[in-house]
């Protein structure tokens, strides 16, 4: 392990380099004109997996993207950990606020911007260094180790659950890991034992069959934007509560340790407004802003759009208005449920002037995984030997479909081992990867492997 570990801080120069290839094709999974940046990615990555010595390497079209698979069996009797990863990524938009090129992969300071460093392609990566690792040393890996790398976990993973039905002997596993969270600091690695669940809406508003001129038509006309508009002031009142009837109903509530204890999570308000870019917090009443931002569900309008936007004036009344909006869900609310709670209400609140038609664009469960099993411990341990210092245990707010899945389908717990951080931009302009946790994201997966191998 010791050799493992020199192995990897020897050629890091050589790893950004590979890291750097990866983050080049820009595989944006919601945007159809990327489709075949998607397969090359997935090509790519497969090829990568069979260098380094992975077997079985196979890219299984879907009928979106690509699920990339490889395997490393030691011994049918060692244990088996799956580690899932995820290789599309969020569009790259607004273009103009980059620095430098999102798909030009940029090394400046101690980071290196590109849309998918941190999320996820890198620390992905990680996971198959650290594999090399052993096998470039020791010629194995102490554990038996499988791969699943999906290119739909952006779009809320709607072919990875027919997959890993298919294929449930193939994935067979005692535990997964994933990184693909984050790290409140630098320094302080923490295991997330809880994940928010979501429920992403579209609403369309279909007033009149065109645009009216708004002198000859407007005030006998339903406006379908302020209708719109009514319909989402509607959703939450002013202290921050979500209005659709029964949308708290299954939510657990959190006993005071467990409150407590998360409150005692290191957090600043001062740095949590900066990385915001805000200068007040709004939140649910009666909530601190870790628990509004982690174990509380929320609703949020992702984007609107409707009639006029363009430069200048035009007087109309649109033909219709549109709003994205996205509920993070916790433990127990049901993402199909509230899919049925948000449409009956807001169905309720629109007149009969308009139209209203509504599209999914993604469900997924909330994860909570139990902090006192023995692969956490290991992760700890990992952890403390790449970083220095022990992890604390933290509920995040995204979400992470494949977490409920491996858990329903295949029984397995996830240990989600992050080391993005908190200004790495993700989703956003500039998203970027610390390069120090990028080397010791690394190694933890390198220790992870061995202290598994020791439970
Ligand atoms: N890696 C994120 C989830 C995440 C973010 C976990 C921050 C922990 C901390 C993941 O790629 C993501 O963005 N998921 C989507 C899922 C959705 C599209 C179904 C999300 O949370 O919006
Ligand atoms: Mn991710
Ligand atoms: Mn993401």
């Amino acid at each position: 392990m010791k050799q493992a570990i020199d192995w990897a801080q020897a050629r890091r120069e050589e790893h950004l380099e590979q890291l750097k290839q990866l983050l080049a094709i820009p595989s944006v999974s919601t945007q159809p004109e990327h489709e075949h940046d998607l397969v090359r990615t997935a090509n790519c990555l497969a090829d990568h997996m069979r260098s380094i010595g992975l077997h079985g390497v196979s890219v299984h079209s879907t009928d979106l993207h690509p699920i990339v698979y490889g395997h490393w069996i030691k011994d049918a009797n060692a244990p088996t950990v799956l580690i899932y990863g995820h290789y599309d990524v969020q569009p790259p938009d607004p273009l103009e606020l980059w620095h430098t090129p999102p798909f030009t992969p940029t090394v400046r300071g101690d980071n290196i911007y590109a849309r998918g460093a941190a999320d996820d392609k890198g620390q992905l990566f990680a996971h198959l260094k650290a594999f090399e690792a052993f096998m470039q040393t020791a010629g194995q890996p102490p554990v038996n180790v499988k791969f699943l790398i999906e290119g739909e976990e952006e779009v809320g993973s709607p072919n990875l659950a027919g997959f890993v039905a298919d294929n449930r002997d193939r994935l067979a596993a005692d535990i997964s890991l994933i990184s693909d969270s984050h790290i409140p600091a630098p320094d302080q690695p923490a295991l997330v034992y809880g994940l928010r669940g979501l429920c992403y809406m579209e609403i369309k508003v279909q007033g009149p069959d065109h645009d009216l001129h708004s002198g000859s038509f407007g005030g006998a006309v339903q406006n379908p934007a302020e209708v719109l508009c009514q319909i989402v002031g509607a959703l939450k009142d002013e202290r921050g509560r979500i209005t659709i009837p029964g949308f708290y109903d299954r939510v657990v509530p959190l006993s005071d340790e467990e409150r407590a204890e998360l409150n005692r999570a290191p957090f600043s308000k001062d740095q949590f407004r900066s990385e915001a870019g805000i200068t007040k917090t709004w939140g649910e009443v009666g909530y601190t802003v870790l628990e509004q931002i982690s174990v509380r569900p929320t609703l949020d309008v992702n984007g609107l759009v409707g009639g006029y936007t363009g430069e200048g004036g035009k007087t109309i009344v649109p033909a219709r208005a549109q709003a994205k909006i996205s509920m993070r869900l916790v433990a127990d609310q049901d993402p199909d449920e509230i899919r049925r709670l948000f449409t009956a209400y807001v169905e309720s609140l629109a007149p009969d002037t308009v139209q209203l038609t509504f599209r999914n664009w993604g469900l997924a469960k909330p994860a909570l995984i139990d902090r006192s099993i023995p692969e956490m411990q290991a992760a700890a341990r990992a952890y403390a030997r790449a970083f220095g210092a022990k992890p604390v245990f933290m509920r995040e707010g995204g979400s992470i479909p494949v977490v409920t899945l491996l858990k329903e389908e295949l029984g397995l717990d996830t240990i989600l081992m992050g080391f993005g951080l908190p200004d790495d931009n993700i989703h956003s302009p500039n998203e970027k990867l610390y390069l120090p946790n990028f080397y010791r994201g690394i190694e933890a997966a390198i220790y992870f492997l061995s202290e598994y191998a020791q439970v």
